[in-house]
């Protein structure tokens, strides 16, 4: 136990600071030896719901990669996000013998209590994607750039829109995800920190006056929630193709995209007079609408990569090696700073999706017919 707590300091003093987290990133080779052998022992992986595409993949892919590294995989979902379910199957974790946690949780700060019981037992906890509030038995996180995320959406807004030279003014309406998720901070900060300018000068209007995150959130990224919001806003500003024209919608994921996309299509859009409509993840009903000319873009985040990442994480603690981690600021939980390594997103449209999706093997061409 020593040899991990004095990994854990380690880490903090070793930042290995390095570019983004690509399949090739020198930060990351030779830090955590994902290639070599390890230790062996049981690893607890807890992932939120089986209901989206992502998590399904981020589930299968960290169990793949932590079997070929020698460790045996307790691979669990929660329902469709539910909490409680979360909880218990953590509770089983730590008493059926796992060795680290790896966690994606469902809501930032309902661990808590839990995860007391994990530190009490020096078990290491790897905060997955989202990271774990109010927790000081968090060890690290793995994530994306999130702040970067939203930068990129509000970038290819502001780009598409010509914002800087063209007249205007442009109508737009703004939805992020789910208020209990702590990426939903970064998403709609990063996204608004390029679109706020705009707003303020008069170019960008956003007629339904919601600008806030709390009035822009989506419970749970739920679909069905951002539909039924879409339709009201449709409804209560007279967007249209032949009404007021909406000229784009910030969406902060694909889950929150589909449903706008839904109610947008309902309300008569087509592919020849669609808002520019951002997303993220690629999830597949997302790169279809893309290849149908209804979504305008994506957000790539190569679960792979990040699930790599998360057993080199866990090779090291398992050996006592010094960690990788490329960011020891962003990521205050409550308790303190919690040693980051943050992964680069990267933007897909229907121009580079075969070489980012296709190419790199993530998707076969059928998966998206
Ligand atoms: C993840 C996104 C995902 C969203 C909904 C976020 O925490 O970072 O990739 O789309 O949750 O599941």
């Amino acid at each position: 136990m020593l040899k991990k707590l004095l990994a854990i300091l380690m880490a903090a003093a070793m930042l290995t600071l390095g570019p983004g987290c690509t399949a090739n990133s020198p930060a990351s080779a030779g830090q955590g030896g994902g290639s070599q052998a390890a230790a062996g022992g049981k690893i607890g992986v807890s992932m939120p719901t089986q209901s989206l595409q992502r998590w399904n993949q981020d589930g299968s892919n960290m169990k793949a990669q932590l079997e070929a590294a020698g460790y045996t995989v307790d691979l669990q979902y929660a329902g469709d996000n539910d909490i409680p379910t979360q909880v218990s199957q953590i509770e089983n974790m730590i008493s059926g013998g796992c060795s680290v946690l790896v966690i994606a949780a469902i809501n930032g700060s309902s661990l808590t209590e839990v995860l007391k019981t994990a530190k009490d037992k020096s078990i290491p906890v790897i905060a997955y994607d989202r990271l774990i509030l109010n927790s000081d038995a968090v060890t690290y996180y793995a994530t994306f750039d999130n702040y970067k995320v939203g930068t990129i959406q509000g970038e290819f807004i502001r780009d598409r829109l010509n914002l800087e030279n063209a007249p205007g003014p442009f109508n737009i309406e703004l939805f992020t995800g789910s208020p209990d998720d702590n990426n939903v901070n970064f998403f709609f900060g990063g996204a608004m920190s390029v679109l706020q300018p705009y707003i303020d000068s008069g170019k960008l209007v956003v007629l339904s006056g919601q600008t806030t995150l709390a009035q822009c959130a989506t419970q749970n990224w739920s679909t069905e929630e951002s539909q039924k919001r879409m339709e009201n806003l449709i409804a209560a500003n007279n967007y249209g193709p032949s009404n007021v024209k909406l000229d784009a919608v910030l969406s902060s994921n694909d889950s929150v995209a589909n449903g706008i996309t839904n109610a947008l299509l309902g309300a008569g859009f087509s592919k020849d007079n669609f808002p520019l409509l951002t997303g993220q993840d690629c999830d597949k009903p997302s790169v279809k609408n893309m290849l149908a000319g209804v979504q305008s873009m994506s957000i790539f985040k190569d679960t792979r990569t990040l699930a790599s990442k998360v057993v080199e994480m866990v090779n090291a603690i398992m050996r006592g090696d010094p960690v990788s981690v490329n960011d020891t600021e962003t990521y205050d939980n409550g308790t303190g700073v919690i040693p980051s390594f943050l992964c680069d997103p990267v933007f897909a449209t229907v121009e580079n999706y075969k070489e980012l999706l296709i190419d790199s093997g993530y998707y076969t061409e059928a998966d998206l017919s």
